[in-house]
């Protein structure tokens, strides 16, 4: 591919907002596409500090149930619409990969290294998705930190993280673009003092 095809691509990524994602979403073959790319991620010390959890079909259903019940041992009055929402973010979406981090004892690599490896897999899943023509979106909020719901309702360990939630499906809707940050602004020179 030209490099400028490249950059095109790169530059159209936008996110697709989760609960207006539908089937059909990403199959078998095309999933592990998007993974194969994912995992080429950097990587210091080749640790491979990251695991997927593919939530799809009635794991979807089972998933909202105990966020929402979850959320409920939080807060016994969630305002309007709140259950609603949750219920459409793990049930909308006909796939979504929860992005795990493996952050246990390391003597050579920092935790906050192996988390921002574990954080550009989930950039690149949303690269990659939307090169395979789906809609995805990034999401963390209150589940993604939640102890009891990640290690008893997710299974992980306790020396996992959850990156966050990736999302993806087909987008019926066209998204608007939001303004971005023009990069003259952030550029500055260093010089020696
Ligand atoms: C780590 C991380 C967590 C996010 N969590 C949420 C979230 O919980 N809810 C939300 O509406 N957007 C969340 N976002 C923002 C969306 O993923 C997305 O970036 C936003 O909708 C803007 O769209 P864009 O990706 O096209 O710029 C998160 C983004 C990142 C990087």
């Amino acid at each position: 591919m030209p490099m400028t095809l490249t950059l095109a691509a790169l530059d159209s990524r936008l996110s697709a907002p989760t609960r207006q994602l539908t089937a059909p979403g990403p199959d078998d073959a095309a999933l592990l596409r998007i993974l194969r790319t994912a995992a080429r991620v950097p990587d210091h010390g080749k640790r491979v500090p990251f695991r997927f959890l593919r939530i799809a079909g009635d794991a979807r259903i089972a998933l909202a149930d105990a966020v929402i019940a979850r959320l409920l041992e939080r807060e016994a009055n969630p305002g309007d619409g709140v259950i609603e929402k949750l219920r459409l973010r793990f049930t909308a979406p006909p796939l979504t990969i929860a992005v795990v981090a493996k952050l246990g004892e390391d003597e050579k690599i920092p935790a906050s290294e192996r988390f921002s490896t574990a954080s550009c897999v989930c950039l690149l899943l949303l690269q990659a998705a939307q090169a395979e023509g789906y809609g995805a979106q990034w999401l963390t909020g209150w589940p993604c930190y939640d102890r009891p719901l990640l290690e008893s309702v997710l299974g992980l360990s306790t020396d996992e993280q959850l990156v966050g939630t990736v999302a993806m499906g087909t987008c019926p809707v066209a998204v608007p673009d939001r303004e971005r940050p023009d990069p003259r602004a952030l550029l500055q020179d260093w010089n020696p003092a």
